[in-house]
């Protein structure tokens, strides 16, 4: 650990072209591409992991992982052509998956066919048996972006393979949605095989964002090969806080090396093969007597794993790195980006992370915290300052929360040996004055709150056996519904596929209850919105306030077992969308739905 230094993205080049009138606007072509990079230290005497990440066409050595931040400004749209380009340079030939995939979840499944796309097979026996080895579904989410339309939003169903030279035939190269998004975009002409284009708004809070692979059933396995960045939306009535925050962040065209006191960190964990190849499980590790149910008998996913928990972690794609920092102020964007993991981040001497904003903006106020739980896909803007810490002082950014699944009760922090950190930071002396103020007196823009709402819904988090071996005690995850009255605790379980259950009218503000009845916590996203949290309420108990941090919008929320947690928000732009768990292996096996805002398309 801590024997190299940590990367900082730098920031995505932008592209000519995308249709005519570029002007007020920024464009982008962004490929996702295999490439190799020394994820490990050197002295390993290993070869590069092979990774997939997102770069600029335009410039092949933006292609790293994680992939360059794209920079937006308030009221500027950007439009972005996301190519899947997983194919081999050489020959145009499709790239496999670099992780099992398994072929019997819901999953995109080109091999089904114009008929059978997008479908869950009739049976897991009616897959070949093993890892699905064919060309790779692809589609690109903004997360945490708002009002945008439905096109562009990356549904799951809206995937779509490489223009590949050897797609089997037979294969759907589209998900079903990509068609009629193509159909119905107003950029649909600049769409082609391989390729989509996105527009973003960008008439929403300044904030934290990240861009990530969203395809139906494979999700997990497509982020964890690399592909994710951030998205970083500047300016704006919400952008103003009366003090000087720490910067500069990286800007295009800084020489390595430049120095930037504002600085993105995504946090994963990951596991390696001895070969330093990726390493994420190939089964469930079933027991021999379970072995042969799932294919062809079962209705158990048989190389899915309810969470992954890698042994290593990694910020900004190296694992335990160290950043020299001065005697001063700092701004660090905070990304938890793994899949299971939830973290609980502190400072080994207790200095404080100051929270100035989260998943939707700033907060109403700073908030001083000891330590920080961040769960999968949640962000915090946080200030540290290094400026009392004497020069030659070496602190590290603990990690307290499990290796294992997050309850919100008593549980086994990480091992303090390895997952049990982050990364390190050396304190050296200032090469200048910090012109930033001191984050208590930083006064953050003021937060209106949202109206009354029109509608209270209850959806539920469920957790299913198996049908067929309830006794093997191996279950999905799901959504659903409550049945009415609210408080019977009977939920409807609903899958992907069914029919849409939430269906709020357009403009409407509504609050959710999302009741927990799981023994673990999830993190819910729910896509297009930014809402405020209203409380948590045990089954049994009271309800209390949002927790510090939460008091300002968020896309991402924790919903602790057998609690009630209600959130508010307005939806303000007409289109399918999807809410969803944020743990990335529920989300692959059915903890998503799709949702409908305004009238049902035909
Ligand atoms: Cu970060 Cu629906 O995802
Ligand atoms: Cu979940």
């Amino acid at each position: 650990r801590y024997t190299r230094p940590l990367l900082i993205p730098q920031v995505m080049p932008l592209a000519r072209g995308l249709g005519a009138g570029n002007a007020g606007r920024d464009a982008y072509e962004i490929a996702v591409r295999q490439i190799e990079q020394r994820l490990l230290p050197p002295e390993l005497g290993l070869p590069p992991t092979t990774v997939w990440s997102y770069g600029s066409v335009h410039h092949p050595e933006t292609f790293a992982y994680p992939a360059f931040t794209i920079e937006a400004t308030y009221r500027r749209p950007v439009r972005v052509k996301w190519i899947n380009d997983l194919r081999d340079p050489a020959t145009g030939r499709f790239l496999p998956h670099l992780l099992p995939v398994d072929p019997t979840l819901h999953w995109a499944n080109p091999p089904g066919g114009a008929q059978g796309r997008d479908s869950r097979p009739a049976f897991p026996g009616d897959c070949p048996p093993g890892p699905y080895r064919g060309p790779v579904p692809i589609v690109t989410h903004l997360h945490g972006m708002a009002r945008m339309g439905q096109e562009s939003d990356g549904y799951p169903e809206a995937w779509y393979l490489p223009a590949a030279t050897d797609i089997p035939e037979g294969y759907a190269a589209t998900g079903t949605f990509y068609d009629y998004y193509q159909r119905t975009s107003p950029l649909g002409d600049l769409w082609e095989p391989g390729a989509a284009v996105f527009q973003y708004p960008n008439d929403q809070r300044a904030t934290t964002l990240w861009y990530h692979d969203h395809t139906l059933g494979i999700t997990r396995l497509n982020v964890y090969a690399g592909p994710a960045g951030f998205y970083l939306l500047r300016g704006g009535p919400d952008d103003l806080p009366q003090g000087v925050l720490p910067g500069p962040a990286p800007r295009p065209g800084d020489r390595p090396g430049a120095r930037v006191y504002e600085i993105p960190l995504l946090i994963q964990d990951r596991s390696f093969n001895d070969d330093g190849s990726l390493f994420y499980p190939a089964s469930r590790g079933l027991a021999p007597e379970l072995a042969d149910v799932y294919i062809p008998k079962g209705d158990i996913p048989p190389i899915w794993v309810p969470e992954f928990f890698g042994d290593v972690i990694v910020v900004n794609g190296r694992p335990w790195p160290y950043l020299e920092v001065e005697q001063r102020r700092y701004r660090f964007r905070i990304l938890n980006g793994s899949a299971s993991r939830f973290l609980i981040l502190k400072m080994d001497n207790g200095l404080p992370l100051w929270q100035i904003g989260s998943d939707g903006g700033f907060l109403p106020s700073p908030v001083e915290r000891g330590t920080l739980l961040l769960a999968p896909a949640e962000r915090a803007d946080v200030i540290v300052d290094f400026s009392g810490v004497r020069a030659g002082a070496e602190l590290v950014l603990l990690n307290l929360g499990p290796d294992a699944p997050f309850t919100g009760g008593p549980q086994t922090a990480a091992d303090p040996a390895t997952t049990g950190q982050v990364m390190q930071f050396r304190v050296v002396p200032a090469t200048g004055a910090d012109a930033s103020t001191p984050p208590h007196r930083i006064e953050l823009p003021r937060l209106a709150p949202l109206g009354d709402a029109a509608l209270v819904r209850q959806v539920s988090l469920n957790d299913l056996s198996s049908a067929l071996r309830p006794d093997a005690g191996l279950s999905v995850a799901a959504l659903g519904t409550l049945e009415p009255p609210p408080r019977s605790r009977a939920a409807r379980p609903l899958f992907w596929h069914d029919p849409i259950t939430e269906n709020p009218a357009l403009g409407s503000t509504e609050v959710w209850e999302i009741y927990n009845f799981t023994v673990d916590a999830h993190p819910i996203h729910v896509h297009e919105v930014h809402f405020a949290i209203v409380d948590r309420q045990p089954f049994d108990g009271a309800p209390r306030p949002p927790e510090a941090g939460e008091e300002g919008r968020k896309d991402t929320v924790v919903a602790l077992p057998f609690e009630i947690t209600r959130i508010k928000m307005v939806f303000e732009s007409p289109g399918r969308f999807v809410w969803h768990c944020h743990i990335l292996e529920h989300e692959d096996n059915e903890m998503m739905r799709p949702y409908q805002i305004g009238s049902t398309p035909d």
